[in-house]
């Protein structure tokens, strides 16, 4: 939510910091805007609407040339959409440029602060309070822009990146952190800010992450970092371990195609390395004792979106084979009900992004009432592993496109390996066991694979159902969960009515909702697993049928009895039950990804989404 740029070095930063506002635009695409250093001015350009606008005025009103410069690209809090709630803001001075991301909560008393000292406020948001106090700090402190930012932050409540330049000062761009993402990129002559790691991986792959409540100065030369009282604090350093050209369409039309495609790999690559030598499951950090986890009574999944739907089909795998308790909670919920978590809980925070508030907030709730605490999570070092005890990554790769689809399924298959992992440690099932399942998983790539090449007539469908106002979706068991995930991408991308039910819940309200031609999706449970779960649903399927549903049936391979009450019917592999949500997902991805394509809609930058959403 807000991408962030900032850069020092010898190439032109306006290039630099352009570039890496492209990779960051998943981030929010509000607007966009620039500032430079030159000479002893500041140069400032901004723009409501997607980067391409700011670039027709970078077109027409070019830049002064400069080696040091920030960028921003807006998701709107504070203030709606325009070229004057654009980032930067600056100082009544001109002297200071800022960029935020995250929310000032005290921003009304500082507004209020400034105006009766006289000061013209220019835009709605909260983050221009910050370049008028710290142009006004400057002077205290001889102009020092790093100790400026300190006496600042020590004023602001809430959840804040801020990245300043200076007008007189070509040598350092300074940033602080609370609660908000921000990485520092090292290169060579060069130093880099940014929200994350793709706006500078095609410069360098060497990184530092930041803690709570840093100021960070990057010049040419170095990196400095201090907390708020200026003592001064080691940064984590760490490699990235992709390249530029994963953060590339690579031939696709949509990111978010190129990420379907991209499935049966990431997949892979989440089970990769995850036996040891001595043939027993391995998570990528785990600080917390084998006896703690055998006292854990109780497991609590917090997510949001497409995520607490990972954590939906996770609670069958885990109590199955754990026999522990799992609720799954809406992170936003969460901490707002008196939950009741103790010393013996394991929380299992999954967030793709590892920066989503609503999840970092719960789980910090979680920790201060003595849970322990795991994280499922895509980016490395980011803020919600780095607070947990224990961390698993699911090696997605970058995802782009705001809809999240093969961070979904890596998710699943992380989760899983909790759930075989707590089993191994507690002695719930025998080595052979695990090791089955394991093989189960690891033919998961090919099953996936399977399914992107008959997907084929799910585009013809999606395009024939373009102009219907409405789809439902429905599951029973592990299908319940990606009824819903189903129906969130159709909603995300096509912008169109969509819900996903338990498929016994129709009887209970929503078969009110069924009229002639209606489209409802079935995802249908295997026939070999639970039988009465199969039947069930074909009763359902009768049900919204009868009532003049036209209905599009996710099948495996062979199930025939489905034939008669399908209208459209789209087969999957046959996989084990637990493993089904794996196949029976990436069609619904692909049907929403070309409903919106035939809409006419941006699948990769859908209207009022952002993809990391920092604030609660
Ligand atoms: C946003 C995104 C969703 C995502 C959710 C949780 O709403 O648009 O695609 O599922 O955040 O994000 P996280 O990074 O925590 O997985």
């Amino acid at each position: 939510m807000c991408g962030i740029v900032g850069y020092v070095g010898e190439k032109q930063a306006l290039e630099v910091v352009v570039e890496g506002l492209r990779k960051l635009e998943y981030r929010g695409y509000d607007s966009a805007g620039v500032a430079v250093v030159s000479g002893d001015h500041l140069d400032v350009r901004k723009k409501a609407g997607k980067l391409a606008n700011l670039e027709s005025l970078l077109g027409t009103d070019p830049l002064a040339s400069s080696t040091i410069g920030i960028g921003h690209t807006r998701w709107a809090t504070h203030g709606g959409p325009t070229d004057a709630n654009a980032h930067p803001h600056v100082s009544e001075d001109g002297r200071v440029a800022v960029i935020h991301n995250g929310i000032i909560e005290n921003f009304a008393e500082l507004r209020a602060e400034l105006t009766a000292a006289g000061v013209t406020l220019s835009s709605e948001t909260d983050t221009e309070v910050v370049a008028h106090i710290l142009a006004r700090s400057l002077p205290a402190v001889g102009g020092d822009l790093a100790e400026a930012m300190r006496h600042t932050c020590q004023r602001l409540e809430g959840a804040f990146t801020l990245v300043a330049v200076v007008a007189d000062d070509t040598d350092v761009v300074v940033a602080a952190r609370r609660n908000s993402p921000l990485v520092v990129g090292l290169g060579q002559g060069e130093n880099f800010l940014a929200s994350d790691v793709s706006a500078f991986v095609a410069y360098t792959r060497e990184a530092l992450e930041l803690g709570q409540d840093q100021v960070v100065s990057i010049t040419r030369e170095g990196v400095t970092i201090t907390d708020f009282d200026g003592v001064a604090v080691e940064a984590k350093p760490f490699t990235v371990t992709w390249d530029a050209a994963a953060a590339e369409k690579g031939g696709h039309d949509t990111f978010m195609m190129k990420e379907i495609y991209e499935q049966p790999k990431s997949v892979a690559d989440a089970l990769r390395g995850r036996v040891g030598t001595d043939g027993r499951l391995q998570l990528d950090e785990m600080r917390l004792s084998d006896s703690d986890l055998r006292e854990i009574d109780k497991i609590v999944v917090i997510a949001c979106g497409t995520a607490y739907h990972a954590g939906l089909v996770a609670k069958y795998a885990i109590e199955h084979w754990t026999r522990i308790p799992v609720d799954v909670e809406l992170a936003s919920e969460f901490r707002y009900r008196d939950p009741i978590v103790d010393d013996r809980t394991l929380t299992i925070a999954i967030s793709q992004s590892g920066e989503t508030m609503d999840t970092l907030m719960a789980l910090r709730y979680a920790r201060e009432q003595g849970s322990k605490a795991l994280a499922i999570c895509n980016t490395v070092g980011s803020t919600i592993p780095r607070e947990s005890d224990a961390v698993l990554y699911t090696y997605a790769g970058p995802e782009i496109a705001v809809a999240s689809t093969k961070a979904f399924l890596t998710q699943i298959i992380a989760a899983y390996l909790v759930g075989l992992y707590l089993a191994q440690v507690r002695g719930n099932m025998f080595g052979d066991e695990i090791a089955s399942v394991m093989r189960d998983l690891q033919d998961m790539p090919q099953a996936v694979d399977r399914v992107l090449d008959t997907v084929e007539p799910v585009t013809e469908l999606a395009r024939e159902l373009a102009a219907v106002p409405s789809v439902l979706f429905i599951g029973r068991h592990v299908g319940y969960p990606v009824a819903l995930e189903g129906a969130l991408k159709l909603k995300e991308l096509a912008y169109m009515h969509a819900e996903g039910f338990a498929a016994g819940e129709l009887k209970h309200g929503p078969i009110a909702l069924i009229e002639e031609g209606v489209p409802v999706v079935v995802v249908v449970p295997s026939p070999r697993g639970r039988a009465t779960l199969h039947d069930k649903i074909i009763s359902n399927m009768q049900e919204v049928r009868a009532r003049g549903a036209r209905t599009i049936v996710i099948a495996e391979e062979g199930d025939e009895t489905v034939v008669p009450y399908a209208d459209h019917i789209i087969r999957v592999p046959v996989v084990p039950t637990l493993m089904q949500p794996l196949v029976s997902t990436v069609p619904l991805q692909v049907f929403a990804c070309a409903m919106a394509t035939a809409k006419g809609h941006d699948v990769d930058q859908p209207r009022n989404l952002a993809k990391s959403v920092t604030v609660e």
